[in-house]
């Protein structure tokens, strides 16, 4: 192709960008747009299958059948999810098999928020009212991003993400309301996964390296710093009906910002946990790893019946 076919297809793709139209899997697009599709989906997807295994941790310990079902539902969903986004990436032209390679090997990222431990039945709460609390408010603008595939799996995502959220906010409001020793193990819960939870939707903007093409991509419909502002002001006055107090002492309303100010991330941490070295990463690749290994004869079985019965 010439330099002039190619700067006429980049033009007729920006006018489309431009116009809000749907990119399709098989419409012409930039090699660049398509790998970072490629890199933040596929990450996204990484993301919501290593979530499994801190909750999953808790599935044959929840305190009663009901916490049970829902959490057994809640896991089973995230499954879903990492189905949907591993399938939106395919259309892409690369395998299941590459995708997980790339996990496996630490060449991908997922999600600094699931390198931490959970360590009592309140942290399964605090995952569902904070973490996918703020993961609905990740993902209701990308049901609106450019990318077709990508836009329709977030509108089924954050459907399921709310129930995640409101059962999370109920475990932590039954046990605010409980015995004195439950209502500290959720204020426990709220001082370790608080900060991790405002670091998961990524560094600021002006040290984030994809934003602004992202935004010009209409990947991305709101910033980094956007989405943790938003995040905050809508979860702190949960955090009053709880009756459990934001371990950020600088945290105070703004009357002229109509937000909240708030203190300092440690983005040492984040960059600590991003780059291997957090609580729980070696353990959770080690999960993966297995489970990937231990489950080759089901992918040959089902290949070969597959095969056998085209
Ligand atoms: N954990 C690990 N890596 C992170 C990160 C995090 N929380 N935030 C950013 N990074 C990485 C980026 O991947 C990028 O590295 P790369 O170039 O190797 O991919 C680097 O740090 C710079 O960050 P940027 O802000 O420039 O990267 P993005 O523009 O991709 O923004 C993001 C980061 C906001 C997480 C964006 O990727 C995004 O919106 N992703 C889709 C949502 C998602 O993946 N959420 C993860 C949690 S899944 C979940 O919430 C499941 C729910 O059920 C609980």
């Amino acid at each position: 192709m010439t330099e002039t076919q190619i700067k006429i297809l980049e033009a007729q793709f920006e006018a489309r960008i431009a116009n809000d139209e749907k990119i399709e899997p098989k419409d012409w697009m930039p090699e660049k747009y398509r790998k970072t599709h490629i890199r933040q989906m596929s990450q996204h997807a990484h993301s919501e299958i290593i979530g499994m295994l801190p909750e999953g941790n808790w599935i044959s310990r929840a305190p009663s059948l009901r916490r049970k079902v829902a959490l057994l539902a809640k896991v089973q969903d995230e499954a879903g999810h990492g189905l949907y986004l591993y399938s939106a990436c395919e259309t892409l032209g690369i395998t299941r098999e590459e995708l997980y390679e790339q996990l496996h090997s630490g060449k991908a990222k997922y999600s600094s928020i699931f390198n931490y431990p959970t360590i009592t039945w309140a942290d399964i709460g605090a995952i569902g009212w904070l973490v996918d609390g703020a993961a609905i408010i990740n993902q209701v603008p990308l049901c609106n991003t450019s990318f077709g595939p990508y836009a329709c799996a977030m509108v089924r995502v954050c459907k399921e993400e709310s129930f995640h959220q409101r059962q999370g906010y109920e475990i932590m409001l039954t046990l605010c309301k409980g015995t004195v020793e439950q209502k500290a193990m959720a204020q426990d819960a709220l001082n370790r996964w608080w900060w991790p939870a405002l670091m998961m939707l990524g560094p600021t903007d002006d040290q984030s390296v994809h934003t602004a093409q992202s935004m010009k991509w209409k990947l991305k419909r709101k910033t980094n710093d956007e989405l943790r502002q938003q995040f905050i002001d809508q979860t702190v006055p949960q955090a009053d009906i709880l009756g459990i107090k934001i371990p950020d002492s600088d945290l105070k309303w703004n009357a002229d910002k109509g937000s909240y100010d708030f203190g300092e991330i440690d983005w040492d941490e984040f960059w600590q946990v991003v780059k291997g070295h957090g609580p729980c990463n070696k353990q959770r690749m080690k999960a993966r790893v297995s489970a990937w290994e231990n489950g080759a004869w089901v992918r040959d079985a089902a290949m070969a019946y597959a095969e056998k019965n085209k």
